[in-house]
């Protein structure tokens, strides 16, 4: 989950890589460095504080090639020791990784042994020195001999002070990618920070690694075998990788959120039909559903059990990932599994995933990111059309999975004939509707910063909600733990009498979602129970539904209850956001967090 960004060409080097770095700093932020390559020696730059540190220190002249690294920390804590890139003992071959080097506790005893010394405490270490190991002058070589002997996951590149022209990257389970220009090429674990230079990419395999120099790149697998490059035109905008004008990128993600639903529905309503190109589900042959996914998209997989079931009458379990692939699962050709991750690269679902394959179960993944793992693993793919998400905790990307879940059920029900034509016309109505609901329902801003303003100064907040609005207490919860570190607890509505009231004191503030017609009354008398308790309750209702007598109302813009999670998430969001503002908490990068996570 570090971020990786290499550059070999005639720009400003540094300034390319610490402009890539900005852009992939959601992917880890403990420490940072770079390195340039000048003939003859490397420079090497690093900080145990954020880029703008490493932007003061850094030495720039007569480099035309160079890495650099954003750390998340796994072996050994943030320091400058601990920083990328790493060195072998003469400081000529630089390395900086994203991954984690398995046996790298026997290689560094073997290393030592030969009278290598080891500066720091990671297991990245290992890999500058076994280069140096296997280096006889030629660089691509002595990389493809390191790589035999290291087992685990990694995605890296490698500079030698002796070509100053030239980048040395392989891939084994962590994503690289290779940005593709005229006169000069590039490197990097994420797509956005290759968006400003180009939009051509060879997304690379495993097993693969390559040379980048500045007239081209030469593709090989681990063996020097050559491989023809596979490279596509992403279709992201660049400007939806920049902050346009908002302070936050969550900030901005939130507010792009009616945009990438609408992008999302494009093309997959036609008439009175749910259609997705290139998915042909014998739906037939599904006895099960099972969903999975990590933290948000675990959250959006619990709708998404309660939409199928709804629409489309067939049974679903949801699991945590990385619990799933541990308890044995019960999963076999009869199952559908549906995989959610905006990233599409998180290893806890790449794990679970690959466990459900290995029982004979179709994959269909939901995911955000175009040639990710997870896009190119499974079965079938739907993509979010949310544009890249910048911010750690995940609005627009978890919106738009709410949003394919649902045409999913759908597209179910409608194979299955679960489903009736006006049922399903109500339906189709209210998401075309949905976009402009989502832009009313942001103008709840005003209300909610005056309420995080209350918030920001507590230290535990309750969540409650029944039906859909408890997976959407879920997420609200997780949103507010992430970036303003408060604890925040949701629960069905209905459990709270059986032990969660004990917690219930004088001035506890609770967020009570009640969108969920059929289950009003018995969400009422639940609110009624924690105010005569002392709680202290904000209630989000859908417009026109007075519930003064029972708590400060936000009202959001009605739909049918399928769809009104949709709308609560809005209020749910800008909440953690403006109390997080108000903390004057790091709002997208929050502590110990990291985009993409890429360990287990
Ligand atoms: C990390 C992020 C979360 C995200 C989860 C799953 O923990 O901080 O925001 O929900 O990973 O990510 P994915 O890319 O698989 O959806």
């Amino acid at each position: 989950m570090c971020g990786i960004v290499g550059y070999v060409g005639p720009r400003p080097v540094a300034d390319v890589l610490l402009d890539g770095l900005e852009r992939l700093e959601y992917r880890g932020y403990d420490s940072a460095g770079l390195a340039l390559g000048r003939s003859g020696a490397l420079g090497v730059f690093k900080t145990d504080g954020r880029l703008r540190d490493l932007r003061e220190m850094v030495d720039a002249s007569g480099a035309n090639v160079g890495a650099g690294h954003t750390r998340w920390a796994t072996h050994g804590r943030p320091s400058i020791l601990n920083a990328h890139p790493h060195l072998d003992c003469h400081g000529q071959v630089a390395v900086v990784h994203n991954g984690i080097i398995e046996n790298y506790v026997q290689l560094r005893e073997e290393l030592t042994d030969q009278g290598h010394r080891f500066l720091s405490e990671t297991d990245t270490e290992v890999i500058p020195h076994l280069v140096e190991e296997y280096y006889q002058g030629d660089l691509p070589e002595a990389v493809a001999r390191a790589l035999q002997d290291v087992q685990g996951s990694l995605a890296i590149v490698v500079l030698h002070a002796e070509h100053p022209d030239m980048l040395v990257v392989a891939r084994r389970d962590s994503p690289l990618i290779i940005g593709l220009g005229q006169g000069e090429n590039y490197v990097a674990s994420d797509i956005p920070a290759l968006l400003p230079y180009t939009r051509d990419v060879h997304v690379m395999e495993n097993g693969e690694m390559a040379v980048l120099t500045q007239e081209g790149v030469k593709l090989t697998d681990w063996s020097g075998r050559e491989i023809k490059m596979n490279p596509y035109r992403v279709n992201w905008d660049p400007a939806q990788a920049e902050k346009e004008g908002y302070e936050h990128f969550m900030l901005k993600e939130i507010h792009e959120q009616p945009r990438a639903i609408e992008d999302t529905l494009k093309g997959k309503i036609k008439g009175s039909q749910v259609v997705f190109d290139s998915l042909d589900l014998p739906v037939d042959r599904f006895n099960k559903i099972v969903i999975l996914g990590c933290g948000t998209a675990w959250h959006a997989g619990l709708m998404g059990r309660k939409y199928i079931e709804a629409l489309a009458k067939i049974p679903v379990e949801v699991d945590i990932a990385s619990e799933f692939r541990y308890r044995d699962p019960m999963v076999d050709e009869g199952t559908l599994t549906i995989v959610i991750s905006q990233s599409g690269e998180t290893a806890d679902t790449l794990g679970a995933m690959r466990e459900a394959q290995r029982r004979g179960s179709r994959i269909l993944a939901i995911t955000n990111v175009v040639g990710s793992t997870v896009s190119r693993e499974a079965d079938d793919v739907i993509y979010t059309r949310a544009g890249p998400e910048i911010a750690v905790a995940s609005t627009k990307a978890y919106m738009t999975q709410l949003v394919c879940l649902l045409l999913l059920a759908l597209y179910l029900a409608q194979r299955r004939g679960a489903v009736d034509e006006g049922a399903a016309a109500e339906v189709l109505d209210a998401l075309r509707g949905l976009p402009d609901q989502v832009r009313e329902a942001l103008k709840t801003n005003g209300k909610v910063e005056d309420l995080a303003q209350r918030l920001q100064k507590e230290q535990h907040v309750f969540f409650i909600g029944r039906g859909l609005d408890y997976p959407l207490a879920m997420e609200a919860a997780l949103k507010l733990k992430e970036v303003s570190y408060i604890h925040a607890q949701p629960y069905p509505a209905g459990e709270m009498k059986h032990g969660t009231l004990a917690l219930v004191v004088e001035g506890l503030p609770i967020v009570a979602i009640a969108t969920q017609s059929a289950l009003r009354e018995k969400m009422l008398n639940n609110i009624k129970e924690v105010k005569a308790r002392g709680a202290d309750v904000v209630v989000i209702a859908p417009e026109g539904d007075d519930l003064d007598e029972v708590g400060e109302a936000v009202h959001i813009p009605r739909t049918m209850d399928l769809l009104m999670p949709l709308l609560s998430a809005v209020p749910c969001q800008l909440l953690a956001y403006h109390t997080a503002r108000i903390k004057g908490c790091d709002v997208d990068k929050p502590r110990n967090l990291a985009k993409s996570v890429t360990v287990e």
